[in-house]
């Protein structure tokens, strides 16, 4: 089994990330990500913390807006068209879930699509699958395509098994990876699809998202297939500093049995955080033109 490692390949893109920042402050841009977080404490996303850290590793301003969790859908529709309206603001996340008083399709919906970085918007979405170029691609299945990519490991002709099919992950993957310059043969499972394990048996790559930790099991792979793990749930852990372990949706027999697998932390994490960069830096430049 080869593990699948994020940081060098997030690393790579890192350098010219860097180099995009300084082409555009040359020329008057300051970069900067605005992230809308519902919450009580900051400790509680460590996600908005490592992209709040990524963008000042870069030089690119990153303002998170925090307001309260019962915050109304009417106050938190007010921010966002505040923040639309703001020239200094050029990528926007409100970042999710959010809480079960909130309807999220309007949220989404509300941001301005120019500076939609998650490409959650539907008019993002709806280019996904039409295989437009000029869209925001979410950045979690951006990453997994780069980080593929990155290990070449070929897509074409190959047989991809994704299961869950959330917002997030699971349909925009779906869509990214069913491309014609992919060439993949794509399958979506999600929770109600009946024999997951034999679904799963039939994969040349398998990305699991569904954040049951250890779901997929050592007796639903061979020993050639490519695991992708985007999993991240806490676990109680009594003996970790914080208290709980990040454990994937893989079980870890069934990473030894894989050909290749990439680690919980340390595979998908450090790509999705790359890819925040990337599309707000795409945000910033499309001003250029
Ligand atoms: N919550 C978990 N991942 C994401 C993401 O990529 N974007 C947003 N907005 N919320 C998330």
């Amino acid at each position: 089994m080869s593990l699948l490692l994020g940081k060098p390949a997030a690393q790579q893109l890192r350098e010219k990330q860097f180099q995009r920042v300084n082409n555009l402050r040359a020329k008057d841009l300051i970069p900067r990500l605005d992230i809308i977080l519902l919450c009580q404490s900051l400790d509680e996303s460590p996600y908005v913390l490592a992209k709040k850290k990524a963008c000042e590793d870069i030089s690119i301003e990153c303002v998170i807006h925090q307001f309260p969790v019962h915050t109304s859908q009417s106050d938190l529709l007010h921010y966002i068209h505040a923040l639309n309206h703001d020239p200094a603001c050029g990528a926007l996340i409100c970042q999710l879930p959010l809480g079960a008083h909130i309807d999220t399709e309007e949220v989404v919906r509300a941001i301005d699509k120019t500076k939609d970085i998650d490409g959650f918007h539907p008019e993002n979405m709806g280019g996904l699958a039409l295989g437009h170029s000029d869209v925001f691609v979410p950045c979690t299945p951006a990453g997994i395509l780069y980080l593929l990519r990155y290990y070449n490991i070929p897509l074409l002709g190959k047989h991809i098994v994704i299961l869950g099919r959330s917002r997030i992950v699971g349909l925009p993957l779906h869509l990214l990876l069913s491309q014609k310059t992919v060439g993949a043969t794509v399958t979506l499972c999600h929770s109600q699809t009946p024999h997951l394990a034999d679904f799963c048996r039939r994969a040349d790559i398998l990305i699991a998202a569904t954040g049951k930790a250890h779901l997929v099991k050592a007796d639903w792979i061979s020993p050639d297939t490519i695991l992708v793990d985007v999993g991240i749930t806490q676990v109680p852990d009594p003996n970790a500093r914080r208290g709980y372990s990040l454990q994937g949706d893989i079980d870890p027999e069934a990473g030894e049995k894989a050909r290749a697998v990439t680690p919980v932390p340390g595979g998908v994490g450090p790509l999705t955080v790359a890819m925040v960069i990337e599309n707000c830096l795409k945000a910033w430049e499309k001003r250029l033109d």
